[in-house]
């Protein structure tokens, strides 16, 4: 060894290596915070389609201004006193006067910090009321029977749905489950309550709405009104377990004009009926092992004498999604994956691979002993592909 026995410390090779680790570590949350801010324009939380999300974008640039302006005077002074106060050259320096106990700066500096803050404060509790209840603050949205009201229970890791029928006085009476993929009519109030089954969830969709957590035993509202038909991007927004990333959100905004062959009540008209019978003998087949394989034990196939008989609000017979209409998401897995027929075939045989922790293969085929072969993961995709 050549190293010098009189210096404890590292080696020069060494340090040299240790600042080379920690710069490529700067590097990558550098690169990280840089990509974090190229992100898709549907999570766009200052894109607002909503008057919610106006009100939130508002305190963002409220906060920013403030902040800003106190950033400039604070530093503005700083470099003032830096550059007029220097030390001189040749000159001897002498101790500045010295103003510990200055009763009119104490008081200036404690009155302005509690103003701004004060400032800050009306409006976000101003907010805070209005966004827990919209109606009374939108004169326009008095009548609280013309809204859509959808229960949202965050499960590890994927979004359920149950929308609630607008006959029902009592707001009870569940029409139809779907999962992940939310729709709603434009420019009427949605009321979400939240929920979660397991841990802690967060429902987050930037362009429409501020956060919610969805929190076991306790159901909590999130209002609000989507002014743009379109498709808008969320996502769990709080750490809830190995799949945590793969609980995304998507947000359907239709149009409630009746001429419109897209609309709200024609997507709701198509939930609400059952599921279609397979007419191919690859997807009669997958049926088939639908039933054998014990996947109803989970998930609901409403209206095929699939699982039928089980009441829509037994929710523990729904541990995994509503299949009802698969076949009509654009995604699977809570957004892990485009909704096609190969896709769906690499789920049925890998859930496990695609999302880790996935309750579908720990508590399913796991702990079952379900075995599931690409023959079978081929017709039960072509069975479900077509639950449009
Ligand atoms: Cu659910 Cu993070």
């Amino acid at each position: 060894m050549l190293r010098d026995h009189s210096q404890s410390g590292p080696t020069m090779i060494e340090r040299a290596k240790m600042f080379r680790d920690r710069l490529s570590v700067a590097a990558l949350v550098a690169m990280t915070t840089v990509m974090s801010g190229c992100d898709t324009p549907q999570r766009d939380m200052l894109d607002t389609v909503s008057e919610s999300a106006d009100k939130s974008a508002w305190f963002y640039y409220m906060l920013l201004s403030v902040c800003s302006v106190i950033l400039f005077i604070v530093v503005a002074w700083f470099v003032y006193s830096v550059v007029v106060f220097r030390a001189k050259d040749g000159v001897e320096q002498e101790m500045p006067p010295q103003i510990h106990g200055h009763t009119q700066m104490e008081i200036m500096w404690t009155i302005i910090p509690t103003l701004i803050i004060i400032g800050i404060t009306i409006p976000t509790i101003k907010a805070i009321f209005w966004l827990a209840s919209p109606w009374e603050a939108n004169s326009a949205d008095a009548d609280e029977n013309n809204h859509v009201v959808i229960d949202v229970m965050g499960k590890q890791w994927w979004w359920e749905y149950d929308y609630i029928s607008p006959e029902d006085p009592d707001r009870k009476e569940i029409m139809f489950s779907t999962a992940n993929e939310m729709h709603v009519p434009v420019g009427t109030m949605v009321q979400l309550r939240v929920t979660s089954a397991d841990v802690i969830h967060a429902f987050w969709v930037p362009r429409v709405s501020g956060k919610r957590d969805a929190t076991p035993g306790r159901t909590y509202p999130l209002y609000f009104k989507v002014n743009e038909p379109g498709e808008y991007i969320g996502q769990c927004a709080e750490l809830c377990g190995a799949s945590h990333a793969l609980m995304g959100i998507k947000l359907f905004a239709h149009s409630t004009d009746p001429d419109d062959p897209d609309n709200y009540d024609n997507w709701v008209a198509a939930q609400q009926k059952g599921a279609q019978p397979p007419t191919s003998t690859i997807a009669e087949r997958g049926k088939e092992l639908f039933i054998s394989k014990g996947c109803t034990a989970c998930h609901n196939i409403r209206g095929d004498a699939v699982t039928n008989a089980i009441h829509p609000r037994a929710r523990t017979r729904k541990t995994g999604p509503d299949l009802t209409h698969v076949g009509s998401r654009t995604t699977i897995g809570a957004l892990a994956m485009t909704n096609t027929r190969d896709n769906l075939k690499e789920w049925i045989l890998r859930p496990q691979e695609i999302k880790q922790g996935s309750v579908m293969y720990v508590y399913g085929y796991k702990l079952l002993g379900i075995e599931v072969n690409e023959e079978e993961a081929e017709a039960m995709a072509a069975y479900l592909f077509r639950l449009k």
